[in-house]
């Protein structure tokens, strides 16, 4: 039947002359509607199929078939064609030269400078990877397991308290500490090994000059057939060596945490006030910075090792607290707070 045919083949070059002319997706959308939706143009064309002669209904519903998938070739194209002129002009409109010097300054300086955490982070990195520690990282949500119950924290744990922790609607909750990867990293290194994890972590906290809900610590750890408390001491001294560069007073003094034993506290003389109390120190001279102790069995275990054949020791630095002492930072919240000309102090 040629009529049809002809509709057919006139109806799909109309098609084809407009589908050039959209310019955006939503006009390629209405064409799609108004050829092939089901009251659509071709499809009313093909309707008629019906009343063709059996002989030719096939050769014809074939043309019709093919012109059909051809329009849905050519408006899938367009809206190709649409969308890469779109990140192209985004690309032309939108570019800027990352090297060229800015043309503003603020406080007289055009750069910005490194955060004083970054910058520790970094020396601390370079510390530990020189005596052979590998950096891990970890989830900031993370599991009870792996933050609480696998570090020892049965369920009714008076411990926990220690650590007001964020939970989450689905059962997660917000790591309290980094040793959350403390069991995660026995599990993917193999023993004898070394480990420190720089992060984020999170507690319920009332905030005040050394408190925050947001802080940074870095967890170390070290696996090995024979660990003792003066490895252990031996690694925090020249923790502090190399960030300091110089002596500083620190006392030494028991601590409990389920996932030591024996566990320690060592504080430092407060830097802010010399020792002779402060709203940091809360007056008593010292800051806590660096909690440590032996891995417990029970961690090991956790961690899928034989504590009969291997033993631990670990400490999690108050990556902040040690930054504020570093630098004469008389109070935590200046980290979090945008404040150029805090952050200027550094550049
Ligand atoms: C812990 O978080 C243990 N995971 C540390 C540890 C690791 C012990 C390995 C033994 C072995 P603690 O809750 O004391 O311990 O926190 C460690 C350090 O983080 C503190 O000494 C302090 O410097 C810092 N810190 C704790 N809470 C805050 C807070 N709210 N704001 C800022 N810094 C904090």
């Amino acid at each position: 039947m040629p009529n049809l045919q002809s509709s057919l083949t006139s109806v799909h070059n109309l098609l084809k002359e407009k589908i050039k002319d959209c310019s955006k997706q939503e006009d390629v959308e209405l064409l799609r509607i108004q050829y092939l939706g089901k009251k659509g143009e071709i499809t009313a064309v093909l309707k008629g199929l019906g009343k063709v002669d059996p002989k030719e209904r096939a050769e014809i519903g074939k043309l019709g078939n093919q012109l059909k998938n051809e329009a849905e070739t050519l408006l899938k194209n367009q809206i190709e064609i649409i969308q890469n002129n779109y990140y192209t002009t985004l690309a032309k409109n939108e570019y800027f030269d990352v090297t060229a010097t800015p043309s503003f300054s603020y406080m007289g300086k055009t750069t910005g400078s490194i955060h004083p955490i970054s910058k520790t982070w970094q020396k601390l990195e370079e510390v530990f990877t020189s005596m052979g520690f590998s950096i891990m990282d970890g989830p900031q949500i993370e599991t009870d397991y792996n933050n609480f119950e696998a570090l020892n924290f049965t369920d009714d744990h008076p411990a926990r308290d220690m650590q007001d922790t964020f939970y989450t609607t689905d059962g997660h909750l917000l790591r309290t500490h980094t040793s959350a990867v403390q069991v995660r990293a026995m599990q993917k290194l193999n023993p004898p090994m070394r480990m420190i994890v720089p992060g984020r972590v999170f507690r319920f906290e009332e905030i005040d000059a050394s408190h925050e809900h947001t802080f940074y610590q870095m967890e170390g750890m070290l696996i090995d057939k024979k660990v003792s408390v003066s490895n252990l001491l031996y690694l925090m001294q020249s923790l502090l060596k190399n960030i300091f560069e110089k002596e500083v007073n620190v006392r030494l003094r028991p601590g409990y945490f389920p996932f030591v034993e024996p566990g320690f506290e060592l504080d430092m003389e407060c830097l802010i006030c010399d020792g002779k109390g402060c709203s940091v120190c809360k007056k008593s001279g010292w800051v806590e910075v660096l909690p440590c102790g032996l891995v417990h069995p029970n961690v090991i275990k956790s961690g899928g090792l034989d504590p009969n054949k291997w033993q631990g020791a670990a400490f999690g630095l108050g990556l902040n607290r040690l930054v504020m002492m570093h630098n004469h930072i008389e109070d935590i919240r200046y980290f979090q707070n945008p404040n150029i000309e805090f952050l200027n102090q550094f550049n």
